[in-house]
C-alpha cells in the first residue's frame, strides 16, 4: 500500500466505511499525497486530464475577448474590476488571459485584479511561478470567504469563472434499489490490501426527483456532488454585478437519468486511459464525473443569478470567435498570432487547428457545456 491509501484506510478503520466522496477527497487532495498535489511534478501522467487549456493559447484568448466585452459596462472609475478563477492548477490559462488583456485591451488590464482561489499551497507555487510576470496583476485566496476577510468585502464585481472544476469535485455514488424503490449510497471499505465497494445503509442522499425512477434496473447509478452545487452558490452570492461562467463536461438532470448510462458517468484515467476501476492506483489516477448542470443551474438561480447561456463550448467559443472576426474587419487582428505563420486575413495553422479541436463535436466541442449565469 502506499502511503495516501495508508492514510485512507486509517481513517476507513476509524469511520467505518467511507462515502465515496471521502475517498475520492482525499485520492485527489489529500496534502502531500493527493493527485491534484502531486500531478504537475509527475511526468509519467501528462495527458491523464487533458483539458481545452492544453490546447493552445486560442482557449484563453477567445475567453478573454469575451471577459473584456462583459467587463466594459462595468468599468467605473473608482470601482476596481475582477477577474476571479478557480481551479487554476497551474496556472496557464490565467497566464493566456492576462497576456491578451495586456496586449489587446491595456486600459482595461490597469483597473483588473486578477484573482486566484487555490486551497492548495503546493498549486497556489506553481501559479505563482507561471504568472511572475504579472505579479503586480494578481492575487490568490484560499476560497471566497478568504477573500471577504482579507478584502473586507463580502461582494465585488466582474467574473467568477472555471475550466473543468466541478467535474474534479468529489461526488456520492448513489444506486437505485428497485425491490424497495429506493436510493442507498455506494461507500468504501478496504478488504485486506484492497479497497473494496460496500452500501451504507443509512445514507439520507438521493438524486433529483425524476419520473424516470420507478422504471429504472435494479443497481442503476448515479453521481450527485452537494460539493459544486454549494460551491456555485457561495460564488454565486460573493459576486455583485458581473457574470459566473463554468466550463465542464456534463448534462441536464434528464440527459443523466439516460437508460444507457447504467453505471453513472464515474471514471477513473490512469496513464492516459480511462477506467472503470475507480478505487485502483489511489492518488496515481485521476477520478471524474459529468455536472449536473440542471442542479447547478438551480443553484445559482436560488441566490439570485439569472441564466444567460448554457449551450455547447462549440456553439460558445464559435460566437465569440465571430465577434473578433467583426472587430478584426475594422482594425488590426484580435487574436495574436503566436507560431509565426499564417494566411493573409491573419489566421494562423495554428490557431485554425487549436479551434478545431476546441469545437469539434468529436473533440472537446459537443461534450463540454458551458453555463453562464449573471447579475
Ligand atoms: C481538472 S483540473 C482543471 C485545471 C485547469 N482549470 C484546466 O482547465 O486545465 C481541476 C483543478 O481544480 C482544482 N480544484 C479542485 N477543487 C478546488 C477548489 N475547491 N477550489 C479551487 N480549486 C480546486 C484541482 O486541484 C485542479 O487543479
Amino acid at each position: 500500500m502506499n502511503p495516501l491509501s495508508e492514510i485512507i484506510c486509517r481513517e476507513a478503520a476509524q469511520r467505518g466505511v467511507l462515502p465515496f466522496a471521502r475517498f475520492m477527497e482525499l485520492a485527489l487532495y489529500c496534502p502531500v499525497h493527493g493527485y491534484y498535489e502531486t500531478e504537475k511534478d509527475n511526468p509519467g501522467r501528462h495527458g491523464d486530464f487533458y483539458t481545452s487549456v492544453g490546447v493552445g493559447e486560442l482557449f484563453g484568448q477567445l475567453l478573454a475577448f469575451q471577459f473584456a466585452e462583459w467587463l466594459e459596462p462595468l468599468r467605473i472609475a473608482d470601482c476596481g474590476l475582477r477577474i476571479v478563477e478557480a481551479g487554476a492548477h497551474d496556472g496557464r490559462l490565467a497566464k493566456d488571459i492576462l497576456a491578451w488583456l495586456q496586449l489587446k485591451r491595456p486600459k482595461l488590464f490597469e483597473q483588473i485584479e486578477y484573482r486566484v482561489i487555490e486551497p492548495s499551497p503546493r498549486r497556489q507555487k506553481w501559479q505563482k511561478e507561471t504568472l511572475k510576470s504579472f505579479a503586480p496583476r494578481v492575487r490568490w485566496f484560499t476560497g471566497f470567504q478568504h477573500a471577504s476577510r482579507i478584502t473586507h468585502h463580502t461582494k465585488f464585481n466582474g467574473i467568477i469563472f472555471s475550466n473543468e472544476l466541478l467535474d474534479a469535485m468529489p461526488v456520492h455514488r448513489l444506486g437505485w434499489d428497485a425491490r424497495n424503490k429506493k436510493w442507498f449510497e455506494w461507500g468504501v471499505a478496504v478488504d485486506g490490501e484492497k479497497f473494496v465497494w460496500a452500501k451504507i445503509q443509512s445514507s439520507a442522499l438521493s438524486p433529483q426527483p425524476s419520473a424516470l425512477e420507478s422504471v429504472l434496473p435494479d443497481g442503476y447509478t448515479i453521481e450527485t456532488c452537494p460539493a459544486a452545487e454549494s460551491w456555485w452558490r457561495e460564488a454565486a452570492t460573493v459576486l455583485g454585478q458581473g457574470k459566473l461562467l463554468t466550463i465542464d463536461y456534463g448534462f441536464t438532470a434528464a440527459e443523466l437519468f439516460s437508460p444507457g448510462r447504467m453505471h453513472g458517468t464515474l471514471r477513473a484515467y490512469f496513464r492516459q486511459n480511462a477506467s472503470d476501476d475507480l478505487l485502483a492506483n489511489v492518488g496515481e489516477q485521476d477520478l471524474t464525473a459529468h455536472v449536473n448542470f440542471s442542479a447547478i443551474q438551480a443553484a445559482g438561480e436560488s441566490a439570485g443569478l439569472k441564466t444567460e447561456i448554457f449551450s455547447t463550448q462549440s456553439q460558445f467559443l464559435t460566437r465569440i470567435l465571430e465577434k473578433t472576426l467583426r472587430e478584426k474587419s475594422s482594425g488590426e487582428p484580435v487574436l495574436p498570432k503566436s507560431d509565426g505563420g499564417g494566411s493573409e486575413d491573419g489566421w494562423t495553422s495554428a490557431q485554425a487547428r487549436q479551434f478545431q479541436t476546441l469545437t469539434h463535436p468529436e473533440h472537446l466541442g459537443r461534450a463540454f457545456r458551458v453555463l453562464v449565469q449573471s447579475r
